[in-house]
């Protein structure tokens, strides 16, 4: 008599629960966290992956703009840094300049150079059509200007250098503009961190060149070296190939 009770009972209870559970179970599937994945999954491999947390555009600029505009920061950069990270930029020039990838008559573009030390350094050694562009404008080295959509018309550019890539919200995007603004046979040189995760306000981690490669397809890989350029580790040079060459 006991038994016959008992049996429907925990029929009833495991039904219950498993009604019970089933918002839970949607929950997990659906959550928010899931669904932003494919926001970005355009430009998200697995040696290139955008760190979550930028609920919008704008989020993502005002984090940008929260440090390049900090007054005691802009201080440093234009004093004690100026005078330290000019010489060792110079350095990388110069070698760019010995293996051909840059002349003194390339006019050149630095993409996310704050207060414009690297476009003094192009100056420096020569190259002295040489502009950078920044959220935040500092005349007369540097412009303003965002690199997802850089206000420059097509083919430019001789050469382009950047070692802001992992700020890119949007690396497809910060790629196919150095392409369309690069003219052919332009360089593009970038400075990357690949053995380490970089800095907070970065958008984006790389963990390998592979990403690179794909993104810049209208260009061929020149080379790919080690540097010690402040916290970046390795420099690989695009040059854009000619109309011809991209229909192939
Ligand atoms: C790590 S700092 C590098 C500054 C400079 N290249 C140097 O080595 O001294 C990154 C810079 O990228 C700029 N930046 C970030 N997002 C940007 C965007 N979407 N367009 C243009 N500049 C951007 C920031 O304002 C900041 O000045």
């Amino acid at each position: 008599m006991k038994l016959t009770l008992t049996k429907p009972f925990i029929l009833r209870c495991f039904l219950i629960s498993l009604f019970l559970s089933l918002p839970f179970l949607f929950l997990h599937l659906f959550s928010p966290q899931q669904q932003q994945q494919p926001q970005h999954s355009h430009s998200t491999t697995k040696d290139l992956t955008i760190r979550p947390g930028y609920t919008s555009y704008e989020t993502y600029i005002q984090r940008q703009l929260n440090k390049t505009l900090n007054p005691r920061l802009r201080k440093i950069w234009t004093t004690r840094d100026w005078n330290r990270k000019i010489p060792v930029f110079a350095r990388f020039f110069e070698d760019l300049k010995d293996k051909s990838l840059l002349q003194n008559t390339s006019k050149a573009l630095c993409i996310g150079a704050r207060v414009g030390q690297e476009v003094e350094a192009l100056r420096r050694v020569g190259v002295v059509d040489s502009v950078g562009i920044d959220l935040v404008p500092y005349p007369p080295l540097v412009v303003k200007g965002d690199f997802h959509h850089q206000p420059f018309g097509d083919e430019t550019f001789d050469f382009e250098f950047s070692n802001v890539f992992d700020h890119a919200l949007y690396p497809q995007r910060f790629v196919a503009e150095i392409e369309r603004t690069l003219k052919p046979d332009g360089v593009c040189v970038l400075h990357v961190a690949l053995s380490r995760r970089a800095d907070k306000y970065s958008a984006n981690d790389l963990y390998s060149v592979q990403p690179l490669v794909e993104l810049f397809n209208k260009s061929v890989l020149v080379h790919v070296r080690t540097v010690d350029g402040f916290g970046l580790d390795t420099e690989v040079a695009f040059r854009k190939k000619h109309k011809l060459q991209t229909s192939r």
